[in-house]
């Protein structure tokens, strides 16, 4: 089948638990960078790659990607009757007309390849992208999910999103094993979820961008819970792997871990200091801040 991916899904229904007390009520994927929300970012990513349809996997506690989403009448009568047109726009174009949301529940928070197998009956057998919005993608260029869609059309493969990390942080990581890698991407020979360093076999760490034929669906039907008691895709991949080229890319760009208190710090600080408005000020106050210290 011809990798032309139309639909991403954003598994956006696990707990958060890195980030409690604030996750309590707020789900991370609405912690905002600057001025907003990590899931506008991994949306915009998957429109410039040629998305048109937005599958979020969600779970009943968190209306506040779906409210976010939505037409916010209240808010735009009031902006309407203050005149204050550029924020009305900004409110009103979360979304371009082309594109349409499609709301799915996962009970329960089974795992990541349980997330994406809930996706199922709207992706149907096509292949699809998936975006973890924690993993927050920089770049000036194309998108980082724009270069992996352009490889799959390209190559007719699924394409696993990576990056080198230092040995020891592997087990926090899917890890591949590419050994014919060169440029920048390279055939998937085996996937592992968090081995230990001693046991990785390499340094090769998936991130939380995939572009994936629809043949996952019916492995993700079988897979068993694995690492922590969770349905993994990384697992799901690994069988796919048996029967399909699945290629390792590494994007350019740079990648923020917007899971973990420090990646959501630097986020910021990244987005500060390339932002129009805010660059000079918030520079200025960095370099005082560091001068106090
Ligand atoms: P994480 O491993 O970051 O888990 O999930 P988490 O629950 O969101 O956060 P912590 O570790 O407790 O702080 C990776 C991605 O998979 C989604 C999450 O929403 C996140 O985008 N996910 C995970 C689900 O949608 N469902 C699940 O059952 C598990």
């Amino acid at each position: 089948m011809a990798f032309q991916v139309k639909k991403a899904v954003f598994p956006v229904a696990g707990l958060g638990t890195r980030f409690l007390p604030a996750t309590k009520t707020v789900p991370k994927e609405m912690l905002p960078v600057v001025d907003k929300p990590l899931i506008q970012y991994a949306v915009d990513e998957a429109i410039e790659a040629g998305i048109d349809t937005l599958v979020f996997v969600t779970n009943r506690y968190k209306h506040a990607v779906a409210d976010y989403f939505d037409k916010a009448y209240e808010l735009e009568q009031k902006l309407e009757k203050a005149g204050k047109s550029e924020l009305l726009a900004m409110i009103r174009d979360v979304l371009p007309k082309h594109v349409r949301c499609v709301f799915v529940t996962q009970a329960e928070a089974l795992g990541l390849g349980h997330a994406v197998l809930c996706a199922k009956p709207v992706i149907g057998n096509e292949p699809f992208a998936v975006l973890l919005p924690d993993d927050l993608i920089w770049s000036k260029g194309r998108g980082a999910l724009g270069q992996m869609v352009d490889l799959a059309g390209k190559e007719n493969a699924s394409v696993i999103s990576v990056q080198p990390v230092p040995q020891e942080q592997t087990s926090s990581y899917g890890i591949v094993s590419a050994p014919n890698f060169t440029g920048r991407f390279g055939a998937i020979e085996q996937i592992v979820e968090k081995p230990k360093p001693e046991k990785a076999p390499s340094n090769l760490a998936v991130v939380g961008r995939y572009v994936l034929s629809g043949a996952i669906f019916p492995i993700l039907e079988k897979t068993r819970s694995g690492t922590g008691g969770e349905i993994q895709l990384t697992d799901a991949i690994a069988e796919l792997l048996k029967q399909d080229k699945v290629l390792a890319y590494q994007f350019e760009g740079r990648r923020f871990d917007c899971g973990t208190r420090i990646g959501l710090i630097e986020a910021t600080i990244q987005y500060a200091l390339d932002h129009d408005d805010l660059a000079a000020e918030a520079r200025a106050y960095m370099q005082a801040a560091l001068a106090a210290k």
